[in-house]
């Protein structure tokens, strides 16, 4: 059975595009019960549309605390089938409620504790690392718990930083390997191969399939 995703975002969703494509290429066993955005305009609403996949929007700026917003995004995921909800480039902060511990996934531009926290997304991250002079950097999959890009790490890729590097050049090799890695990590889940223990995440192998 695929597992059902909830996917979150704000943003021009190329993370959800990505996720589509390879559930259409046979290569993820899901399926996307919702695309939930923060924000009314973003561009990932209109690949989830353009795909058939159903969409909601629940924006911060329509309620008047956290826990409002949280209650309201809570109870829209709710309403549809779901194993594991994914952020992929989702601008606010989630509450994690006791049954989903564990079950919420983030993908993160840069090797995680560094680099990361509020204010810190997309481009914002690329200019602090080469402002910072590190030479490598990489992205992140983690299990999701109440901080901004925290929790057990899942998956983990690193990439160089050159020196003539900008934002955008830098993103873009960064996000070629969110690209594999955000699949991987959500495969592992479907097939049940994650044991998060305290706050490490051990990679199980995989159950050899017999054929008599
Ligand atoms: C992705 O690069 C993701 O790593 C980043 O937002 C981008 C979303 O792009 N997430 C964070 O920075 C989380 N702190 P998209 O809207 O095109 O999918």
């Amino acid at each position: 059975m695929p597992i059902r995703l909830a996917i979150l975002l704000s943003g021009s969703g190329t993370t959800l595009q990505n996720l589509i494509d390879h559930i259409n290429d046979g290569k993820l066993d899901a399926t996307i019960s919702i695309v939930i955005s923060s924000k009314p305009n973003a561009y990932g609403l209109i690949r989830a549309q353009q795909n058939k996949i159903p969409t909601a929007i629940v924006s911060p700026k329509n309620y008047p605390d956290f826990k409002t917003f949280n209650e309201a995004l809570w109870k829209t995921i709710r309403q549809y089938p779901v194993d594991l909800v994914v952020l992929a480039g989702f601008l606010s902060l989630i509450e994690v409620p006791p049954d989903f511990t564990n079950r919420i996934m983030n993908i993160h531009p840069a090797l995680i504790p560094a680099f990361c926290g509020k204010g810190m997304y997309g481009h914002h991250v690329h200019e602090a690392v080469i402002k910072s002079g590190v030479k490598i950097t990489g992205c992140t999959v983690h299990f999701v718990d109440e901080q901004y890009d925290h929790g057990p790490i899942i998956l983990q890729e690193a990439v160089p930083v050159f020196e003539d590097d900008t934002p955008e050049t830098l993103a873009e090799r960064v996000q070629a390997k969110e690209r594999e890695i955000y699949p991987k990590a959500i495969q592992l889940f479907a097939e049940g191969r994650l044991k998060v223990e305290g706050n490490k995440v051990k990679i199980l192998p995989a159950v050899r399939k017999e054929t008599f």
